[in-house]
């Protein structure tokens, strides 16, 4: 089996055991809305990788991440940047949807991680751009900088490097792209901080 193929199939096999996951509350919800856990898509070997929250509804009706109104303001941003979607890959920590959005619970962030985990190993990013304070707060203590976390306003476009098994890594806290659907400030301050992620192309 050459590369390309033993990630896809390592990726595979993750999805398989998400759909399969019946240990979160949030899979008695999928299967009472009839919806999908969304694993995430994009290049295998991808530079970049974003990591958001938890799907919304758009996303768990179609099983894709970031395809609703954040995923509109993410797609603008990606083109502010210069970077085409498809060669990024784009997931979230939890991998199925919260009822009413709410805020993923610290246990649900405990079970679905350890996919998220997997994924980096999988893929390995030169680069992991965090959407959001839960995926930001994850990543940090991940990777051992839970000195430097404070709070995301001061946190967005820095970046933080971390060492991992495949070499060197840069960590790139953003905002969450849904805080720009009505505030063209914050679309901005987005826009700017995407400019970092141009090095990655
Ligand atoms: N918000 C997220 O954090 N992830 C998605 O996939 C969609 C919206």
């Amino acid at each position: 089996m050459d590369i390309q193929n033993n990630r896809t199939e390592q990726l595979r096999k993750i999805k398989d055991e998400v759909v399969a996951l019946k240990d979160s509350p949030l899979y008695k919800e999928r299967i009472k809305n009839k919806t999908f856990p969304v694993i995430g898509e994009g290049d295998h070997y991808a530079k970049i990788m974003f990591i958001g929250e938890a799907p919304g509804k758009n996303e768990a009706e179609t099983g894709r991440p970031f395809c609703g109104a954040s995923g509109k303001i993410l797609d603008e941003l990606l083109a502010s940047a210069g970077i085409e979607r498809k060669s990024v890959y784009i997931t979230n920590i939890v991998k199925d949807r919260p009822p009413f959005n709410r805020d993923p619970l610290p246990e649900e962030i405990r079970i679905y991680s350890t996919f998220l985990d997997r994924q980096i190993d999988i893929i390995q990013p030169k680069a992991i751009a965090t959407l959001g304070r839960f995926s930001m707060d994850y990543i940090m203590r991940k990777f051992g900088l839970d000195n430097e976390i404070t709070v995301i306003s001061k946190m967005h476009g820095k970046v933080f490097y971390a060492r991992v098994n495949y070499g060197l890594i840069k960590i790139i806290p953003l905002y969450h792209p849904a805080v720009a659907v009505y505030n063209n400030n914050m679309k901005q301050d987005l826009i700017n901080d995407f400019k970092v992620l141009e090095q990655f192309k």
